[in-house]
């Protein structure tokens, strides 16, 4: 990368297309608080949040400022406040084999309701996608609203979350002996340390991003914003050694029976199976307690072989959670480890013409290398599919089924999969 994402201009032909719709494209300066309000208040909007507080907006500058900014203007408005929004950042996404790569971050994409469906969000989708390519930056991610969205740019569902209800009265623990220490603590005396697991934990699993102090924030407790912040409350987890190695961040709800809580989990991480299963327990087993809902939890969480009865924890959803869009075919493929040696030359098809072409892969030892070749293709997919087979996760075979993956699809799975599934178990 020879120029830095936060000074990146905005991208000419989005400028341009914008523009043919009477409108106009710019970067905010985020250190102009009245413009950056503005930008905040846009974004609440869009995603039809309350109009922010001044705590809330404050928040917004201290926190979001570092992000590159960009606005959609209609001059004619006298509000002056963007009709479109979105921002990006690098953030280091963990890869198979455990390296982290920088990819392209995407998150504020609204368009307000009174200028829908005039191509405001294509052009700063492409404009996102342009940008990034032309730093180098070999991929971007995001987290969606609506999973009908973004294929059309060339992403795809890469991550999978889980959605839980345990039922606490009728399971039992059996998960085994759980050691450490549990305590409750504050998110302002913990948030150092949270925020130092958290790094540890999302720098370990494939599928995670590492995390700005904010994203981090709202994961240990309430942030501006949070409704019913009182109700949180925050327990860490210490080995018998005192390392930190855990917490859980919850809120307890009550009912008309005074037996029968319930729990919102609001974020639970462990960087050792010690520190999860104690965690778990803990959490299973409060008093006054008949229901524990977590959510965004790995695919592949532990739960129905932590308690007595498999049908007392269930899960109540599974859903598409990271979507990736590879950028840059060589770069991303050899940005991985892999778990098998083997060949492939791939053909992948890039309609908005970023990425596609016909590619030798190689893995040896778990390494690839990566070269254009004009050789027949053993598989030919769309570039949406490469990401969706990118970090591991076993998606190949379904995309081969519904015809987005053609050719070999079990040599592709056989090299792309991961025995341990990726995860993200945080929105950005
Ligand atoms: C999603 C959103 C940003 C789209 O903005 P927009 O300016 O209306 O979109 P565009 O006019 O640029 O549409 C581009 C294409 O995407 C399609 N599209 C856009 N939003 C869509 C949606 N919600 N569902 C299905 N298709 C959608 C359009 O039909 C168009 O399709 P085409 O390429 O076949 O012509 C806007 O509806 C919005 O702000 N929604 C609420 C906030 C939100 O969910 N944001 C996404 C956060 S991840």
């Amino acid at each position: 990368m020879n120029q830095s994402y936060e000074n990146a201009p905005v991208d000419e032909q989005s400028a341009h297309e914008v523009e043919e719709a009477g409108l106009r494209l710019a970067l905010v300066d985020t250190s102009d608080a009245e413009a950056f309000d503005k930008w905040l208040r846009a974004d609440q909007r869009g995603f039809h949040s309350g109009a922010p507080s001044k705590e809330v907006l404050a928040e917004g500058r201290a926190t979001l400022a570092d992000r590159r900014t960009t606005a959609v203007y209609d001059d004619l408005l006298p509000s002056r406040e963007p009709v479109g929004t979105v921002n990006s950042w690098v953030a280091p996404l963990t890869v198979p084999g455990g390296d982290r790569v920088g990819a392209w971050a995407i998150s504020s994409v609204t368009v307000a309701p009174t200028h829908r469906r005039r191509g405001i969000a294509r052009a700063l989708l492409g404009g996102e996608l342009r940008t990034a390519h032309a730093l180098g930056v070999p991929l971007a991610i995001l987290t969606v609203s609506e999973s009908v969205i973004y294929g059309r740019w060339g992403f795809g569902p890469a991550t999978f979350v889980s959605d839980w209800s345990v039922d606490t009265k009728r399971v039992r623990w059996a998960g085994g002996p759980t050691t450490g220490r549990l305590s409750f603590t504050e998110p302002d005396e913990y948030r150092e340390t949270g925020r130092a697991v958290l790094d540890a934990v999302m720098a370990a699993r494939p599928g995670e991003i590492g995390l700005s102090p904010y994203l981090s924030d709202r994961l240990i407790g309430p942030v501006a914003g949070t409704e019913n912040p009182e109700r949180y409350r925050l327990v860490r987890y210490d080995s018998p050694s005192g390392e930190p190695e855990g917490f859980v961040s919850f809120a307890v709800k009550g009912s008309d029976d005074f037996v029968r809580h319930t729990v919102e989990v609001n974020h639970l991480t462990a960087a050792t199976d010690e520190a999860l299963t104690a965690l778990w327990r803990f959490l299973l087993e409060l008093d006054l307690v008949a229901e524990v809902r977590a959510g965004v939890l790995g695919v592949d969480e532990p739960l129905p072989a932590l308690v007595s009865d498999i049908r007392g924890a269930a899960v109540t959803g599974i859903r598409d959670h990271l979507w990736v869009r590879i950028l840059d075919v060589p770069a991303a493929l050899t940005a991985r480890g892999y778990e098998r040696d083997g060949e492939l030359v791939l053909d992948v098809v890039d309609d908005l013409g970023l990425a596609g072409g016909r590619f030798r892969l190689s893995v040896t030892d778990g390494v690839a290398t990566v070269s254009e070749t004009a050789d027949a293709p053993d598989v030919t997919l769309p570039v949406a599919s490469l990401g969706s087979v990118y970090l591991g996760h076993d998606f190949a075979r379904a995309l081969g089924v519904a015809g987005r993956i053609e050719g070999d699809v079990t040599a592709l799975d056989r090299l792309f999969r991961t025995a341990v599934p990726p995860r993200l178990s945080t929105w950005f």
